[in-house]
């Protein structure tokens, strides 16, 4: 079967990384426009650069789930298209391979000037030079709003030949990934949720799982093993 997950914070909230909409989530903490705007960056490029640092600290640190786990158990044995709003790394520590990652990636560098990638410092900071152009403009490789997500055209093709779409632990509100099950629902594509609580999008899905996710994803992928 050809099967397309999108996954949010939610499947990493048990490995103990914050999501980000909760009332001890990321945002009530830190201004969007503060710590995930281009503009913010040229602003307070230092508070930036810490809030990553935590932030990929914190991500080093956490173990995959037995969510993580169970996706990568799926892709051995279906057609899977594995897309993430998440900049952690646990799917792939938990064994998938060929992970998009549409919201970039903590453990990504990024040149403003040159756009040359590289791996990311644990620590990175305003100094540091680009390796490829000597321009002091590094930046974390993550995908800020106002900002295109990246490896689009994969993604509305692999949602619109799925079988079945799941879009797991998202809570709807940032597109474009929100519309993600409208888009695959018109090209009459199944659409399952999984999630803790009711999604803004949630009209948009044939039926929801609710619980969980270390609970509901290994519960699903065993009724497609
Ligand atoms: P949110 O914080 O908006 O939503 C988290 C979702 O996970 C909610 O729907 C919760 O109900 C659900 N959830 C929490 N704990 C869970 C659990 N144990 N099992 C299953 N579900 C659980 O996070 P996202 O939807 O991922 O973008 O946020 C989308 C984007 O907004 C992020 O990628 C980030 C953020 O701003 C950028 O920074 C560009």
């Amino acid at each position: 079967m050809r099967i397309t997950v999108l996954t949010g914070a939610g499947i990493s909230a048990e490995s103990g990384l914050p999501t980000f909409r909760a009332s001890d989530g990321l945002w009530e903490d830190h201004r969007i426009e503060d710590v995930a705007t281009p503009e913010g960056f040229a602003r307070d490029p230092e508070l930036v650069h810490r809030f990553y640092n935590m932030r990929r600290a914190a991500a080093s640190e956490a173990q995959p789930n037995a969510a993580h786990r169970a996706l990568a158990q799926l892709q051995d044995h279906h057609d899977l298209t594995l897309v993430t709003q998440n900049v952690d790394a646990l799917h792939e520590r938990g064994g998938s391979r060929d992970v998009i990652h549409m919201h970039g990636a903590l453990d990504g560098a990024l040149c403003a000037e040159c756009d040359h990638r590289w791996p990311a410092p644990a620590i990175m900071s305003p100094d540091d030079r680009c390796p490829n152009c000597a321009a002091p403009a590094t930046r974390p490789d993550i995908v800020w709003f106002g900002e295109i997500p990246y490896h689009m055209d994969r993604i509305w093709t692999a949602l619109e030949g799925a079988d079945l779409f799941v879009a797991i632990g998202t809570s709807g509100n940032v597109y474009p990934a929100a519309g993600f099950a409208q888009h695959a629902s018109r090209n009459g594509v199944e659409c399952v949720e999984l999630n803790l609580q009711t999604s803004m999008n949630a009209r948009d899905f044939d039926r929801q799982i609710m619980g969980p996710a270390s609970e509901t994803v290994p519960e699903w992928v065993a009724t497609l093993l």
